[in-house]
């Protein structure tokens, strides 16, 4: 084996060992998520393109507030967060307020992305 070709190696394998345990940090969500709530729903479930969001909102916990960026990433909906199909002021904001604050508010503000019922939940 040629001496270049050898170093050119060992360099790759230092690289793989020192990228791959930074690249398994981040949890890796579904490219694309069919939202569902924890109970009866009236709308059809909204079809979320995540892999489009990570690239067009630049900080994770925008969405995943409670997020401290190295553990699991837990459901919306886990236990004790946005569970409620109704809630009153002050208390946890129930499943459908947290996403219509996260989703629309943004898609106004940013003039772009759905904004109709229809346009989130087309068969509904
Ligand atoms: C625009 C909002 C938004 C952004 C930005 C976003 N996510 Fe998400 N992510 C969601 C939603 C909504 C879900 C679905 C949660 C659920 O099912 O309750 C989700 C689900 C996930 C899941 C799967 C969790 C599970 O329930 O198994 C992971 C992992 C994840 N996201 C990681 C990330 C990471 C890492 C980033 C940043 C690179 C990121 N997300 C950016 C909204 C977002
Ligand atoms: C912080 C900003 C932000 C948040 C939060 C956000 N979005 Fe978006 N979303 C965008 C922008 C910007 C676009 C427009 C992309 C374009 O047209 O180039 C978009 C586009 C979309 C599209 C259309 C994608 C396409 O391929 O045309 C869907 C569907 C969507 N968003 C669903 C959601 C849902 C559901 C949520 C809440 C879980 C959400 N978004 C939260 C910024 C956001
Ligand atoms: C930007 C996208 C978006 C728009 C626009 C939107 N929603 Fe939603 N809505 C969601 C998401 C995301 C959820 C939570 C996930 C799910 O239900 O699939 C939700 C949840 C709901 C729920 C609770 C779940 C259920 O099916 O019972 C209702 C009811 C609802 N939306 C009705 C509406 C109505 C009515 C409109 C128009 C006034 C509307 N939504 C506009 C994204 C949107």
């Amino acid at each position: 084996m040629k001496k270049s070709l050898m170093i050119s190696l060992v360099v790759a394998a230092l690289v793989c060992a020192f990228a791959l345990p930074n690249l398994s940090a981040a949890p890796k969500a579904p490219a694309d998520i069919e939202l569902k709530a924890p109970f009866k729903m009236r709308q059809a479930p909204v079809q979320f393109p995540h892999a489009a969001h990570e690239k067009l909102v630049p900080e994770c916990t925008t969405c995943h507030h409670e997020w401290d960026g190295k553990s699991e990433v837990q459901s919306c909906a886990a236990e004790g967060c946005h569970v409620a199909k109704r809630a009153k002021k002050g208390e946890t904001p129930s499943f459908k307020k947290a996403y219509h604050d996260l989703c629309i508010k943004c898609h106004r503000a940013e003039k772009k992305g759905p904004m109709g019922c229809k346009d989130c939940h087309p068969k509904g």
